[in-house]
């Protein structure tokens, strides 16, 4: 009898053949920074997140370093919003904080998007053509210019990479170009390459100002790519691989894990994953509801994003993901 159990007989038999290693050091935690605030606030499914002020956001990266988390995604949410945005001043004063207060301590990444800059929450520009019958569409050129304007200043401003999210095509070519152009040749560009028009990204959305509010364009589906739709996933990164993404993303994480095992055995570069807000908020609600342990669930989650191919894990709970990590293995 072929006796599998044989391996599985005892914890060290069981550590010693384990193929995938979860390591806190693949994790990359965003933060949300908001312009205008007295108090930093909680966010509702997030707990451990906040809305940070320009003020606590200093203080909580510094607790973080401390804690041993070194790699950020910055959301800069200003205060003013408008059609068609050009002034990324905010968010550029908080990158130039960080890294003039922690140096080379941190990685910092800045999500390149308009949604929480434009007044009808959409990613881009909104064309206007008058007397049309059809639905509003994003401007995807002027749309381009603006995402490019704002990647340079970040880099400027010495965000180490921009991550841009908005799904207009061509942005990666456009942005690699820019930064060029502006002597920032090192500035690294992580795509949100097979990014999903998912109904999980509602916890952020509230976080960063951005749900989509126009009328004639109710929601992201002429962008983001259509669930049902892997070959347009599969086209997505391609393309952005080609045009000069130096690591490529899915986002959300589990309901796409059959996309990043295929995408990041087809295309050799550094995949990253997502865990969206709402799969975060769904283990910790579970959790709360003490139906689930936390630390456990979110480790089984994680292992199944790197066991599927995956080397960089963006999660609300990167800050936590050395302690979780250990909770669990111990318990294995
Ligand atoms: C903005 C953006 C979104 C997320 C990251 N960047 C939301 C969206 O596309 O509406 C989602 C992140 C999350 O849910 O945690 N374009």
């Amino acid at each position: 009898m072929d006796r599998l159990r044989r391996l599985r007989q005892n914890k060290l038999t069981r550590e010693l053949v384990r193929k995938v290693d979860l390591k806190s050091s693949s994790f990359i935690q965003p933060l949300f920074v908001v312009e205008g605030l007295r108090d930093r606030e909680t966010i509702p499914g997030l707990p451990g997140v906040f809305r940070e002020t320009p003020e606590t956001l200093l203080h909580q990266v510094e607790a973080d370093i401390e804690r041993g988390v070194h790699k950020f995604l910055l959301f800069g949410v200003p205060q003013e919003k408008n059609e068609s945005p050009t002034n990324f001043d905010f968010a550029q004063n908080q990158i130039q904080k960080l890294k003039q207060t922690f140096r080379d301590k941190v990685l910092l990444f800045t999500d390149v998007c308009l949604c929480s800059y434009t007044s009808h929450g959409h990613c881009g520009v909104i064309e206007r053509t008058p007397n049309s019958y059809t639905e509003e569409h994003l401007h995807n050129d002027k749309t381009l210019e603006l995402l490019s304007k704002a990647a340079v200043e970040y880099a400027q401003a010495g965000s180490d990479g921009v991550a841009p999210s908005d799904m207009m095509d061509g942005r990666i070519a456009d942005i690699r170009g820019s930064l060029d152009k502006a002597g920032f040749e090192n500035t690294l560009i992580m795509s949100y390459a097979a990014k999903f028009h998912s109904r999980f990204y509602g916890p952020f959305r509230n976080a960063a100002d951005s749900t989509p509010k126009s009328h004639g364009l109710k929601d992201r589906s002429t962008y983001q790519i259509d669930p049902t739709n892997p070959q347009d996933a599969w086209l997505s990164a391609s393309r952005d691989a080609n045009e000069g993404a130096d690591i490529l993303m899915v986002k959300p994480g589990l309901p796409y894990l059959d996309i990043l095992s295929k995408l990041s055995q087809r295309i050799e570069k550094p995949w990253a994953v997502y865990e969206v807000s709402g799969e975060y908020a769904a283990i910790e609600l579970l959790a709360r509801e003490k139906l689930i342990s936390a630390p456990h669930a979110h480790s089984e989650v994680w292992t199944s994003f790197i066991r599927a191919g995956a080397s960089t894990v963006i999660s609300y709970g990167a800050r936590f993901a050395k302690d979780w990590i250990r909770i669990w293995e111990d318990s294995q």
